[in-house]
C-alpha cells in the first residue's frame, strides 16, 4: 500500500509529510485517519515537542480530495473523518508548524490557521474555493478569517475565492516568515528545532493561554460549518462544481 502520509521523528520534531505529488498532494479520508492518529500520537508522547506539516514535491495541498467528495455526497457520515481531523488540529496543544511551497487550496489553507508558525515560499498560492465548488467555509476559517483581516476582506477571500500570495498571506498575519522557493522546509525546520528546545509543559501552556480566549468559539464554528458543509455535499451546486473539475471542464 502506498504511504500518503510519512512520518519522521527526529530531535523531538514530527515531520508529517503529504505524499501523493502527483495529485498535488490532495487529501483523503485514509490521510486524514492517518494525520489524526499522527496528532494523537504526538499529543502523547513525552518526546514529540513540535510537529511540522509540509507536502512532497513543489506543493502543500489542492484541498481536499475531490473525487472523494463525490462519493462522501453518497455517504455523508464519513465526512466526521475529516471532521475528527479538523477537530484534532485546532485542538492540538503542542506547537504546529507548516513549510509551505506551490499550491495551497482549501483546507491546504485553513489547516494553517491552526499552526502556530508558518513559514511560506515564493512559489506558494492560496486559494480558497469553497463557494466556487459549492460549498462552504471550513476549519473554523468563517470565524478565524474574519477575526485577521475583518469582514470585507475576508469576504473577499473566502466568497470570492480569488488566489492570493505569499506576500498577502504574510500582510495578513498568516504567515510568520515568507522566504524563496524551495526554502520552505529548511527555515520551518529551524523554527521547530528551537520551539522544541524550549521548556516543554511552558510552551504547552503559554499556547494554550494564547488559544484560551476564542479556543470555545473556534469549536462551536467548526460544528456550525461541519453541519453545513454536510448538507452542501450534496447540493446540485456542488455536484455540478465536482463534474466540472473531474471531467476537466
Ligand atoms: N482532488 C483530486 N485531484 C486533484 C485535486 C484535488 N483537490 N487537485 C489536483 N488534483 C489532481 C488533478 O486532477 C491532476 O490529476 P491528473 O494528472 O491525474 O489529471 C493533478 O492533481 C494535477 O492537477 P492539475 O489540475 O493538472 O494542476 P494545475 O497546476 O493545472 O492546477 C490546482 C492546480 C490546484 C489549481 C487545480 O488542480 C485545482 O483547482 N484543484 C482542485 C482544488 C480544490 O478545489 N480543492 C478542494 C478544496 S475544498
Amino acid at each position: 500500500m502506498e504511504n500518503f502520509i510519512l512520518e519522521k521523528i527526529e530531535g523531538g520534531v514530527q515531520t508529517l509529510t503529504l505524499n501523493r505529488p502527483d495529485k498535488k498532494n490532495a487529501i483523503t479520508l485514509t490521510m486524514y485517519q492517518e494525520l489524526t492518529s499522527a496528532l494523537d500520537k504526538a499529543k502523547k508522547s513525552h518526546d514529540i515537542k513540535a510537529t511540522l506539516i509540509t507536502g512532497s514535491g513543489n506543493d502543500f495541498s489542492a484541498g481536499n480530495d475531490l473525487a472523494e467528495f463525490v462519493q462522501l455526497a453518497q455517504t455523508p457520515d464519513k465526512l466526521n473523518i475529516t471532521f475528527d481531523f479538523l477537530h484534532a488540529n485546532a485542538t492540538h496543544p503542542k506547537p504546529l508548524i507548516a513549510a509551505v511551497e506551490g499550491m495551497a487550496v482549501g483546507i491546504g489553507v485553513t489547516m494553517l490557521l491552526h499552526c502556530d508558525l508558518v513559514v511560506a515560499s515564493d512559489s506558494a498560492k492560496f486559494i480558497l474555493p469553497f463557494v466556487k465548488l459549492g460549498l462552504v467555509p471550513e476549519a473554523a476559517s468563517s470565524y478565524l478569517i474574519p477575526n485577521l483581516v475583518g469582514h470585507q476582506k475576508a469576504f473577499e477571500l473566502l466568497v470570492l475565492g480569488e488566489a492570493f500570495d505569499t506576500k498577502t498571506a504574510f500582510e495578513i498575519g498568516l504567515v510568520n516568515k515568507a522566504c524563496n522557493a524551495g526554502d520552505a522546509y529548511s527555515i520551518a525546520s529551524e523554527y521547530a528545532a528551537k520551539v522544541s528546545e524550549l521548556p516543554s509543559e511552558a510552551v504547552q501552556l503559554s499556547k494554550a493561554l494564547l488559544k484560551q480566549p476564542y479556543q470555545d468559539k473556534i469549536e462551536l464554528t467548526l460544528s456550525r460549518e461541519s453541519r453545513v458543509f454536510k448538507e452542501r455535499l450534496s447540493s446540485q451546486e456542488a455536484r455540478d462544481a465536482f463534474t466540472a473539475f473531474l471531467s476537466k471542464k
